[in-house]
């Protein structure tokens, strides 16, 4: 295992960051005579579990850019998966969905296909939401597609459609069900907690025993209990032993593998690993009314800001309830699609970046490469302060032309530029360095010579 793999993969702050690689001065010396084999982390080397991490979210790091796929009976009603609760919607009254929902046949087909021309390398579909409506084939409730409208197992359809395009597989699974005689009094009923539990264990076991190989397992609402109600420690063991190669996220209220930050980019400390999930416009699922779209230049500078700080991209479409991709979703992914097919190789597999201040542009790194994603295009020249290496040569990502370039020590410009932006919505400069790309800007607010005195 490289160095590399290691910081790629979730490796705790023990192991890797708190651990001086040189023991300081004061610390105690060892005795002469201790036989002791030095400890795994003195090796800085990680523990069986992190090295068993870091083996399972391999793929993750480098695939950077996932699918998330909210549909549900909700997405016939057309305003967010949320309306249930937040309209009041009495059980008898929200059930009869089940059997209205009739999606076309396997509209999974669409959604796999678009997340693979979209440059996504893995999908995570609601299995079940908050409504409590299951998506696949269940011995625990008839409120389930096989047994409704839908007549056949959705959950299933998805992941056939996800592997035919080459995406890994995630499940999102809501412990949170508003549906269930239990769910809400399982908090202070101890019965229906035991009865509440049970049913959500067996969802979870069903879902990683019958569809093969599942990648990624992603909880969410764990309320109304704590991880110990939950029996969310026996919960994951039994994920792993169903599958042992799969990741987990923390929403069953352990640490799991990594952190989700929800629509906000906020990087975990270095070690653990994040995933940033995000809505396409301002709902989850589908909301006829919702007109927010964010702009492909948006979602590119999000996915890049994923990048930077080592994290990934999880962004979500809510398909209508016949299973169509709103068109709006649709033109927005596609030109993100395009983009990464000319600029992946500065999202993919990429390295953590210190470089990041500039007014016009956000940064990416491998390496010693040093990608400049400029989404305002200046015109005639485009320049970085305080970068501490040398450029050795920059290009265009996107046809690979050369570019010329002047540096002192207090800035890089890149110069000859064309006046409008070469690419779009944003243009990516590739500079080669001769280390780890740094930038300082304290250096050049201090260092850079005032006004000589006598003008
Ligand atoms: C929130 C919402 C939920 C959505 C999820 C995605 O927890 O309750 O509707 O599925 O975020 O992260």
């Amino acid at each position: 295992m490289t160095r590399r793999d290691l910081l790629l993969g979730a490796a705790s702050a023990t192991a890797l960051s708190t651990i001086p690689l040189r023991a300081s001065p004061a610390a105690p010396r060892e005795p002469a005579f201790s036989s002791a084999e030095p400890s795994a982390a003195q090796l800085n080397t990680p523990s069986a579990e992190e090295a068993d991490r870091i083996r399972r979210m391999k793929w993750w790091h480098e695939a950077r850019f996932g699918m998330f796929i909210h549909w549900g009976l909700y997405s016939l009603l057309a305003r967010h998966e949320w309306v249930m609760e937040n309209e009041g919607i009495p059980v008898s009254e929200y059930e009869p969905l089940a059997k209205q929902f009739k999606p076309k046949p396997y509209p999974a087909r669409e959604w796999a296909k678009i997340a693979r021309e979209t440059g996504m390398r893995y999908m995570v579909m609601t299995t079940k939401h908050h409504e409590g409506f299951c998506h696949f084939d269940t011995k625990t409730t008839n409120y389930c597609s096989p047994k409704q409208g839908p007549g056949r197992d959705l959950v299933r359809e998805y992941v056939e459609a996800a592997r035919e395009q080459g995406m890994r597989v995630g499940f999102y699974y809501s412990l949170m069900d508003w549906h269930h005689p239990d769910g809400a009094r399982c908090e202070t009923d101890p019965e229906a907690r035991k009865r509440f539990v049970e049913y959500i264990h067996t969802h979870i076991r069903e879902l990683l025993s019958n569809y093969g190989k599942i990648d990624v397992l992603w909880y969410d609402v764990s309320w109304p209990l704590d991880a110990a109600g939950w029996e969310s420690e026996r919960m994951n063991k039994m994920v792993f032993e169903l599958q042992p190669d799969i990741i987990v996220n923390n929403r069953n209220k352990l640490p799991g593998d990594f952190s989700t930050p929800e629509q906000q980019i906020t990087a975990e400390k270095e070690g653990r690993a994040w995933e940033s999930c995000m809505t396409l416009n301002d709902s989850w699922g589908y909301q006829r009314a919702d007109d927010d779209w964010k702009s492909p230049r948006r979602v590119i500078q999000n996915l890049i800001a994923c990048a930077r700080d080592g994290g990934n991209y999880l962004l979500n479409i809510g398909p209508r309830g016949d299973g169509s991709v709103p068109e709006d979703s649709v033109r927005v992914l596609a030109e993100v699609g395009q983009w990464l097919r000319r600029n992946g190789e500065s999202i993919y597999n990429s390295d953590r970046c210190q470089p990041r201040r500039s007014n016009y542009a956000s940064f990416t790194r491998k390496g010693n490469s040093l990608y400049m994603h400029v989404h305002f295009w200046p015109g005639d020249d485009v320049v970085i302060a305080g970068l501490k290496n040398q450029v050795k040569s920059a290009r265009f990502l996107a046809g690979g032309e050369k570019i010329s370039f002047q540096q002192d020590r207090f800035r890089a410009r890149f110069t000859g530029l064309p006046v409008q932006a070469p690419d779009h919505p944003v243009t990516t400069l590739a500079i080669e360095c001769d280390g780890e790309p740094e930038q300082d800007n304290i250096f050049v607010r201090k260092e850079k010579p005032r006004a000589s005195v006598s003008v």
